[in-house]
């Protein structure tokens, strides 16, 4: 149990790796609040874990993200650990994308990450340890066609991290991962970028050194590691899981 009593906030838990981010970290004892929109698997998903509560919402509403943070107070009196998931990707060249498309990836991306971090970090500094983990992208670091806000906000969020790790040292650790690609609904809605989806999710694959995509559960242990206090000398870095994509 390497979560024992800690109270969680995990975002994005109604699909894809949120959910099996939620999942792993039941299982090793915290306690949750869970953030989606979807009302229906939000709920399911309460229900399967022990000790969490489902919290719908958007977390580009700055008042959702302080109702997040006041669910953990009232319901588990205290705050250790924010997983940060939540995430759209905005296709479309620069040309083409509606400024809304594009605000709304930067809001949801970028600035739901400072909405909810403000609001919780008076809380995770009462803590002897706090963590902040943001999950990001390799496209903080590498360009995809017409993700022009995705690729933007990604990269904004790693440095939004790293800024995080500076003023909040050495009690509080934030880090991100960059994962590659990994087989939830965000995958293939980000294929529909690309002429034919179903090549360009194969050959995602097939440029993996590893031959596969990643998996939920392969990111939930990465995080698992970093939130928990086995990565205890790492804070202001990002960990790259993409089956090695990011070499080729
Ligand atoms: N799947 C991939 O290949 C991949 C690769 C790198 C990074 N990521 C990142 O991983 C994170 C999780 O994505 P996923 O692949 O599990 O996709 P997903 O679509 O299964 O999950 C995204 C989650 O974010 C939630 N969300 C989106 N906008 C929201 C809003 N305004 N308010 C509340 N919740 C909102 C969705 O409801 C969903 O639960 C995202 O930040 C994504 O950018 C995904």
């Amino acid at each position: 149990m390497k979560l024992r009593d800690k109270v969680c906030i995990v975002t994005g838990a109604t699909s894809g790796m949120g959910e099996a981010i939620a999942k792993c970290f039941s299982c090793e004892g915290a306690f949750l609040v869970l953030s989606g929109r979807n009302l229906e698997s939000g709920k399911a998903l309460e229900a399967e874990l022990s000790n969490a509560i489902f919290v719908p919402g958007d977390v580009t509403d700055p008042s959702y993200n302080k109702k997040l943070v006041q669910t953990a107070m009232e319901n588990y009196g205290k705050l250790d650990i924010l997983s940060l998931n939540a995430g759209i990707l905005g296709l479309g060249n620069v040309q083409e994308l509606p400024i809304d498309t594009w605000r709304h990836t930067m809001d949801t991306n970028l600035s739901a990450i400072f909405y909810l971090c403000k609001y919780a970090l008076p809380y995770l500094q009462k803590q002897p340890k706090g963590n902040i983990l943001v999950n990001a992208s390799i496209a903080a670091f590498k360009s995809f066609p017409n993700h022009p806000a995705y690729c933007a906000s990604k990269a904004a969020s790693v440095a939004l991290m790293k800024q995080m790790a500076v003023d909040y040292a050495p009690n509080i650790r934030v880090n991100a991962i960059c994962p590659g690609p990994v087989d939830t609904p965000l995958l293939w809605e980000s294929a529909k970028a690309f002429e034919n989806p179903r090549t360009a999710v194969e050959n995602a694959k097939r440029t993996t050194l590893l031959k596969r995509l990643g998996t939920p559960e392969d990111i939930s242990k990465l995080v698992l590691f970093l939130v928990s206090d086995d990565s205890s000398w790492i804070t202001g870095t990002t960990v790259t899981i993409d089956g090695g994509i990011i070499n080729t």
